[in-house]
């Protein structure tokens, strides 16, 4: 609290303390990074994407670092959502930790979201929008009628929160968007990573092992303002922003486009850890100086 700007805000039924969250997939695959997020000025830590059976993921290479930030083609490595629950009683006494999930359809995300909860998650967050994990994320999360499917299934089986954390590789984004509010879902999260490829000239193909991967980071950032924007004017559920945030100014953005609090992946690794100790000050200071007093009057300003 700096002279009565306060940082708190909710996403629904989830309050927060502080507005930004580790992004799934970054410093979040063992319960003892997600502890250490905690004391690094995140409000809540989302989960790396567990599914029903433990997946060895993509073989390398699989992560390449490219100008603005990454390409990564992990393959949602994960040791499965029994072997995560061990992981899962390290970090949920520290503080808020959203259960990430992916699955090829509703039976999947229902008997996952069922054990999260069980496991003391605040909300789960469906992973519908991998790009490179062939049968799940994408390949469910771009047919309206699918997500709708598997939110409804999903709100049957849990009374925690459900986000649905969407894909920027659609022209139907709002569809999905809709989709997800009229099945009951809670809350969405956009955007995952850009379908992207990166190709060797010596070699003639593509870098990593599966050659379609995902593009994160400062790179993608206008697109994931665009789509929380496209969201925000035909969604009344809440917004969660994400994708190439690393500094106030860019989750300033998210915030102005209509999200209620951000996340934050790869600037965990090309800023450092103390990323959201720098953006959490940075807010205080343009809120103070522009005269926001909380993060819900700034939610959605540039619409107006
Ligand atoms: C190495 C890596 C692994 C990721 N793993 C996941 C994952 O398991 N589940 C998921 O929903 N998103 C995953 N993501 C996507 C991020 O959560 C985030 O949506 C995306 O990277 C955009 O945010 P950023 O630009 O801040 O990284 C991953 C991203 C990276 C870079």
């Amino acid at each position: 609290m700096q002279d009565g700007v306060s940082l708190r805000t909710s996403v629904g039924k989830v309050e927060l303390g502080l507005p930004g969250m580790v992004a799934s997939g970054v410093m979040d695959e063992t319960g003892a990074s997600m502890v250490r997020m905690f004391g690094c000025g995140a409000g809540a830590v989302v989960s790396k994407s567990v599914g029903l059976q433990p997946n060895p993921g993509h073989s390398n290479p699989c992560l390449l670092e490219v100008c603005g930030g990454y390409v990564n083609a992990m393959g949602l490595p994960n040791p499965g959502i029994e072997e995560f629950r061990a992981e899962m009683e390290q970090a949920v006494p520290a503080g808020p930790v959203i259960g990430s999930i992916y699955g090829a359809g509703p039976d999947d995300f229902s008997e996952l979201a069922g054990r999260m909860e069980d496991y003391g998650a605040t909300a789960v967050e469906l992973n519908l929008s991998c790009p490179h994990a062939k049968g799940f994320g994408m390949e469910v999360g771009t047919d309206p009628r699918m997500v709708g499917d598997i939110v409804s299934a999903v709100k049957s089986a849990v009374d925690i929160p459900v986000w649905a954390k969407l894909t920027p590789n659609t022209h139907i984004l709002q569809d999905i968007g809709r989709a997800v509010q009229d099945a009951g879902g809670d809350a969405v999260v956009a955007i995952n990573t850009l379908k992207a490829m990166v190709i060797s000239p010596e070699f003639a193909r593509p870098v990593l092992s599966n050659g379609f991967c995902g593009l994160s980071g400062n790179g993608i950032r206008p697109v994931g303002v665009r789509a929380v924007y496209d969201l925000r004017t035909v969604l009344d559920i809440p917004i969660v922003g994400v994708g190439g945030i690393s500094c106030w100014r860019d989750a300033a953005e998210y915030i102005m486009a209509g999200a209620s609090a951000f996340q934050i992946g790869s600037a965990i690794g090309t800023v450092g850890i103390d990323v959201f100790e720098q953006v959490n000050d940075g807010l205080r200071s343009f809120m103070e100086e522009y005269g926001y007093r909380d993060i819900s009057s700034m939610v959605g300003a540039a619409h107006e």
